[in-house]
């Protein structure tokens, strides 16, 4: 990676960070059990270190408020279509509110028939897909979590924005509860949100990551967001961008093929879709044995024999996991500039500055 201009960092208590972003929401006309689900997830994203989809989305998610691009008190309303499918309208609420509430009716479904699917239209960004894998697994479930977004990857052959990079996300539990598989991966080389946090924080990026507009690789972050991002192994990462505009966006009935609006831009609704699965572990043997074969899994993969030079092999997700256990004892990382966005947004609505710990 080329030299970046490292900015003073500063430590935020987690709890400090969850009450101010909750206030800020609320001020911004979020009702109270909302503005706690977004907030909540915000913070977690924080927690497992992925930076990128964090509490440092508040200045973008309100400018949209205040352009009228997203309705803060809108209720997601549910349509149950077989016994084991459900449809959710978010009514261009918040992503979370609407993933979050269609998550909880497909665990329902899932404890009853052994599986619920819930396919979400007229959302919006919901961030780090990992917490909805999360909230799937506190209650047990092993899941799928499909989201499409706004153009920003060609697809393979091509050289303009059109798919999104749309994470793919899923999980299931294993014996340890510290211990699940969490795979949540954008099916770029990088996230798209990594070179806004790199321009946020007055840092390059590798040049592996983004093409400029003239289509030559660059480590510019401001650059790198005219041209167009570089899809994970070539064409199969191109076509697994489009598999999440398949499952989430043709499927749902939300935007799809490059409609996306992308949620840094205020001028009007994003129409993003959502599609999440969660399953009953133990269809097809007890949960006992089902969580001693994924603890065996989980055993094998991390004493794989090593490549040189690496230290340590970690099971997907564990990274996160690892992160979130040191920041909550420890505080989250923040640039200066990004606390001084975050009191930006306080100021607007008149919520007290957030508490830093150093
Ligand atoms: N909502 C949206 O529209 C949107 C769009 C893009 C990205 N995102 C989010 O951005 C986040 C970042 O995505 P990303 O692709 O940059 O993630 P990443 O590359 O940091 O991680 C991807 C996966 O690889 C695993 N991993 C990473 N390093 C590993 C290692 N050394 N050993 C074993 N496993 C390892 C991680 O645990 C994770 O499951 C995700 O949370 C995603 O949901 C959201």
């Amino acid at each position: 990676m080329a030299e970046s201009t490292q900015q003073p960092m500063h430590l935020i208590n987690p709890t400090d960070l969850q009450t101010f972003v909750t206030q800020v929401l609320i001020a911004n006309n979020t009702p109270p059990d909302s503005a706690a689900i977004v907030a909540k997830c915000l913070v977690a994203a924080d927690l497992r270190g992925v930076d990128t989809h964090g509490s440092n989305r508040i200045p973008s998610y309100m400018e949209r408020i205040r352009q009228k691009a997203l309705d803060p008190t809108a209720t997601p309303t549910l349509r149950q279509i077989t016994p084991v499918a459900a449809q959710i309208d978010a009514h261009n609420g918040f992503g979370f509110v609407a993933a979050h509430a269609g998550m909880a009716r497909a665990i329902e479904m899932a404890e009853t028939y052994g599986m619920g699917m819930v396919s979400v239209k007229h959302s919006n960004h919901f961030g780090m897909s990992a917490w909805v894998v999360k909230q799937a697994l506190d209650a047990g479930m092993m899941s799928l979590v499909f989201t499409n977004s706004s153009p920003a990857l060609p697809v393979w052959g091509g050289k303009e924005k059109l798919m999104g990079v749309s994470p793919i996300a899923c999980g299931a539990p294993s014996g340890d509860p510290a211990k699940p598989f969490i795979l949540d991966m954008a099916p770029s080389v990088a996230a798209r949100g990594k070179i806004y946090k790199a321009l946020r924080r007055g840092e390059r990026i590798p040049t592996e990551w983004a093409l400029d507009k003239e289509g030559c690789p660059t480590d510019d972050p401001a650059k790198a967001l005219e041209g167009v991002m570089l899809p994970m192994g070539g064409p199969k990462g191109s076509a697994l961008s489009i598999m999440m505009d398949v499952f989430s966006g043709v499927f749902s009935g939300a935007a799809f093929a490059g409609h996306v609006t992308n949620p840094y831009d205020p001028s009007k609704p994003a129409d993003v879709g959502h599609f999440l699965v969660a399953i009953k572990p133990d269809l097809f043997m007890t949960m006992e044995e089902f969580k001693e074969r994924m603890d065996y899994l989980y055993k094998r993969v991390v004493e794989s024999d090593k490549m040189a030079g690496v230290d340590r092999i970690y099971f997907p997700g564990e990274i996160e996991i690892l992160m979130e256990q040191t920041r909550l004892a420890e505080g989250i990382p923040f640039a200066e500039a990004e606390v001084a966005g975050l009191n930006k947004e306080a100021d607007l609505v008149n919520v007290e500055h957030l508490k830093v710990m150093q």
